[in-house]
This record gives C-alpha cells, structure tokens and sequence, in this order.
C-alpha cells in the first residue's frame, strides 16, 4: 500500500475461516462505506462548512445460492443533528462522486438509508410491574407476563460474572436494532450498565431486583450487566420486530472502538435503586475520573442518602 500500512484479512467462519480478521469482502463493503464518507468530507470543506461526527454502519449480505458474492449492501449513514435540509442535500448528492460506487453500483444491490440523529432525546427508561397473586413465607406466585412478547431468554450468572464478557480492559456491551429487552430478575440481584449517546442522560446504573418488576430496555441503547459472588438469574421475554435476526442481535460491541459509548460513560451516572416499596432516581455528581464504579460503594452510599434524606424530611 502506497501509506507502507499492514491489514490483515481471514476468511469468514462460513468460508474455510476463522473470522479473526476483515474478510475480504468486508473490505469492499468497508471501502464503499468509507468513499462515501471521504466525498462528503471534501464536499463539506469546499463549502467551507465544519461537519460533526458522520456515523456509517453497512449491512453485508452473501448470496446463498449459484456462485458465492456479495448480493447487497446496506448502508445506514448517520448525519449530524445541526445540518440544514440544503446541506444534508448538498452532502448526499455528493455521494454520487464515490468512485467505488462507480465501479460497484451494476453489480451488488446498494440500499442508502439516511438518518439524520436528533440529539438529546429524553431518557426512555420503563419498569414493567410484576402481579404477585400470592406471596407466603415460602412461595412467591406471580404473572410475569410481558404483553406482546415474541421470543424469551434467559441468563443465569453461577456467582459473579458479567455479560457479555470484557474484552480485556475495555467492557462490552449488547445492543439490540430489532428487539426491546424487558429483563425480571427471578432470583438475586442484577445490576445494569445502560448507555445511549443519543440521550440526554447517556449513562445510567440500575440495581435491579425483582420488587422492580422487568426493566425494559429500548432498541439503540447499549447493555451490560454483572452480578456479585451470590450469582442471579434473569428472564428477558423480549419484543422483536419483523426484521429480528439472531446472528446480529447478539454481537458484544467492545469501548475499544467506541469513543462516543466511552463519551456516554464518562456522564455524571443516573442510578436506579428500589428503596421503601418504590423506585428511586439519584445522581451522586461523580466526576469522570471516577467512573470505573464500585457498585458495592456505591449501592452502600446510595442506601445512606435515601436514609438521611427520609430522616430530613420526617424532621421537618
Ligand atoms: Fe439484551
């Protein structure tokens, strides 16, 4: 390469492989995906306009019948919230300048879906309430029904663990397209990490336990969850849509590559906590230094709080 820079490639793992580097063909998509990025990037400079952070994600589709290639690309392209209609324009004629899409546009179907991101949408952050029909010493009885659910799963931790798995120093997270989790803890206790850099408060901490019935987790918002030496058991009964796809739905996204979660992480948290037969809201104004989080720490400080502040109010 004329940059003298190395890039390895593998096979995919339905193709000989074992998927630990780019297949040859994410290259091309890669290549489309980034010449898009490039023309409008120039378009924009000779225009004299400055442009945010422009996103692409390009959905790869191998045909399954007659001779192996990419059947389709599916680009979905991410602008920036600030653009006026007459630039967003401006920037998406210039896609048609992309040399790559000149040599590709006969012989792979091309989809382009554009998005332009409105920033600081309101937190959308649900409890679904649990029924107890009967509750004795011994037995819980209760409907944990979740209206329109179409597929349930469930993730048990044998003692302390994390899902999905870290990736060396740097968390990973789930995030869903296609399917709106709603997660009920049916034994022990379950905190969750929850982030979406499109809203207003990006980073919040739940201490999820059953009182607080299935917390429901929209489609965009990245998840992870952990649970102390005694373990816990979790039942998602989720709600996918028509385009769900296992394969896609359950790929970790690790921080590594993530400046905008690792961004979204460094906010001041929003705990959740269940406290006196109710949920509570809290931030403790913890600056960015501090967000590797101790949540024995803080579920402790959390819990004193709550108590001062019923002494207070009972006081006055
Ligand atoms: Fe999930």
């Amino acid at each position: 390469m004329h940059s003298g820079k190395t890039l390895r490639t593998d096979a995919p793992v339905d193709h000989a492989g074992k998927g630990e580097n780019f297949a040859p063909t994410d290259l091309l998509a890669t290549a489309l995906g980034t010449c898009f990025l490039t023309v409008m990037g120039i378009s924009a400079k000779d225009k004299g306009w400055k442009l945010d952070e422009i996103k692409v994600e390009i959905d790869k589709k191998m045909t399954t019948k007659g001779l192996r290639k990419i059947e389709s690309l599916s680009l979905q392209i991410d602008m920036p919230s600030d653009l006026k209609a007459d630039q967003l324009q401006v920037l998406k004629n210039a896609m048609k300048d992309c040399p790559v899409l000149r040599n590709l546009n006969d012989s792979i179907k091309i989809k382009v879906n554009w998005n332009q991101l409105k920033k600081n949408k309101k937190t959308s952050l649900n409890f679904l309430p649990i029924k107890v029909f009967r509750e004795t010493p011994q037995v819980k009885f209760f409907d944990a029904g979740v209206k329109d659910s179409n597929g349930s799963d469930v993730v048990i931790h044998h003692g302390a663990a994390i899902s999905p798995p870290n990736d060396n120093e740097f968390e990973q997270y789930y995030v869903h397209r296609h399917q709106t989790d709603h997660n009920l803890v049916l034994e022990g206790k379950r905190t969750f990490t929850l982030l979406n850099p499109d809203w207003e408060e990006p980073h919040h901490v739940i201490y999820l336990n059953q009182e607080m019935g299935a917390l429901q987790i929209p489609p965009g918002t990245y998840h992870q969850s952990v649970s102390g030496l005694e373990g816990s058991m979790v039942l998602n009964q989720a709600l996918r849509d028509s385009d769900f796809d296992p394969s896609k739905e359950f790929i970790p996204v690790s921080l590594r590559d993530r400046g905008d979660l690792r961004k979204a992480k460094e906010a001041d948290p929003v705990f959740w906590i269940w406290d006196d037969g109710k949920i509570r809201r809290l931030k403790l104004g913890l600056v960015s230094s501090e967000h590797k989080i101790n949540h024995d720490l803080i579920f402790k400080r959390l819990k004193h709080i709550i108590q001062e502040d019923s002494q207070t109010t009972s006081k006055a």
